[in-house]
């Protein structure tokens, strides 16, 4: 199983939380350009991976849904020229509230295009202000039901919590709104603070109040809590899908699986020759669009190392996986390479093997970066 990412760098407004690559100040003539420069990035790597098939699409960003969507159909048709995309992919496009129309959605849908990821956030307009989003609830709802009129029937609607102005009631009565629109997915983010935001300065002139660790945690309790009680399981950290609907492009990335990522800033990871190698595009606008093979980092990924990135990805699914699959991956027993380390953790009540699978518990995907320095 193989994915292929697509980088859309391109936002109406920055929010004030997000430290994601993506630009407000271009005209049409750099998206042109951009989109000039993923042709030529897509006909460079069609020729090293003709052996390739993808199976997922992912056209994120930024707001791929910020553009005109000639654009789209575009990067879409030259995708599907250079590299061979299996009949039933799931192909994905991340969408903004208040940056999509019925022309839009229909032009996606007849290009190919068979999932939607809405960015919601929350549905509460106090809190939608104090991190700088360009839409309310009602434009999200709305959204919501144009996309379902235009026949997307696999939606994707991201959430955020521990936010500032967001209150236990709001967060619920978010989750609560987004339930009875019945998206088939629903990722759920805890704020990650990040540096070189708007948010963070205003965390640290003490302009806003955030929850603590424990506020947080309790928050987290509650998304987890509310949406497997209603009828979404949850099969990652942050991510619920009613029974078939996980995002088959992120379980990729969750297995370690080989992925292409186009456009600036993306990641790669590609079993070249017998070791996996990763690399990471230019994130510099002007060196993207001048050679967009322009590379920032590159690395080899060594036997032990893939290791542990398997462990440290597959443990953040809820199923774990599977110890014949590891044997067969790595041509050795995962049991035996662990054995002291495993006994400690499953008496902490954090590891459960059960048959063929190794998983954390509840309380261990908790816990899982103390799992991790334990085991590897
Ligand atoms: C990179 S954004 C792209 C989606 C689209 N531009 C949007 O904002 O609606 C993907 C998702 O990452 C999450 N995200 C972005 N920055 C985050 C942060 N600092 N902490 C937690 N989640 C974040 C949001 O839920 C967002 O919808
Ligand atoms: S719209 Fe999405 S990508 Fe753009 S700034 Fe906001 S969160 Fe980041």
């Amino acid at each position: 199983m193989s994915g292929l990412y697509i980088h859309i760098p391109f936002c109406k407004r920055k929010c004030n939380y997000c430290d994601f690559i993506s630009f407000t100040d271009k005209a049409d003539c750099f998206i042109a350009s951009y989109c000039d420069a993923l042709k030529k990035e897509m006909s460079f790597y069609s020729q090293k991976l003709q052996s390739y098939s993808f199976d997922t699409v992912f056209i994120g960003g930024g707001t791929p849904s910020v553009i005109d969507e000639k654009f789209i159909s575009d990067i879409l048709f030259s995708l599907k020229q250079n590299f061979n995309i299996t009949t039933n992919a799931e192909i994905t496009i991340e969408a903004n509230p208040g940056t999509l129309s019925e022309e839009k959605l229909l032009s996606y849908r007849k290009t190919g295009i068979n999932r939607l990821s809405l960015g919601v956030q929350s549905m509460d307009d106090k809190v939608l202000k104090a991190i700088g989003r360009i839409h309310n609830a009602v434009e999200a709802i709305k959204s919501f039901n144009l996309a379902r009129k235009c026949g997307f029937d696999n939606i994707n609607i991201d959430l955020m919590y521990a936010l500032p102005m967001q209150t236990d009631e709001s967060l619920l009565d978010t989750l609560n709104k987004v339930i009875t629109l019945a998206p088939e997915h629903i990722s759920a983010y805890s704020l990650i603070l990040e540096e070189r935001t708007k948010l963070f300065d205003m965390y640290e002139q003490g302009k806003i109040v955030l929850p603590n660790d424990d506020e947080a945690y309790s928050l987290h309790r509650k998304c987890i809590e509310y949406l497997t009680q209603n009828g979404y399981s949850r099969y990652e950290i942050s991510n619920y899908a009613k029974s078939g609907r996980e995002c088959k492009h992120n379980l990729n990335y969750w297995q370690n699986g080989e992925y292409l990522g186009l456009g600036i800033a993306a990641h790669s990871a590609i079993r070249i020759s017998e070791n996996l190698e990763r690399w990471s595009n230019t994130s510099i606008f002007d060196d993207y669009i001048q050679n967009p093979q322009a590379e920032e980092t590159h690395d080899i990924i060594l036997h032990d190392e893939e290791i542990f990135e398997f462990v440290m990805l597959s443990l953040r699914k809820t199923e774990g996986f599977s110890l014949s699959s590891f044997k067969e991956r790595f041509n050795e027993s995962f049991m035996e390479r662990y054995s002291d380390k495993l006994k400690k953790l499953i008496d902490k009540g954090w590891i459960i093997v059960s048959d063929d699978w190794l998983r954390l518990t509840d309380g261990g995907l908790d816990m899982q970066n103390e799992v991790l320095t334990e085991l590897l």
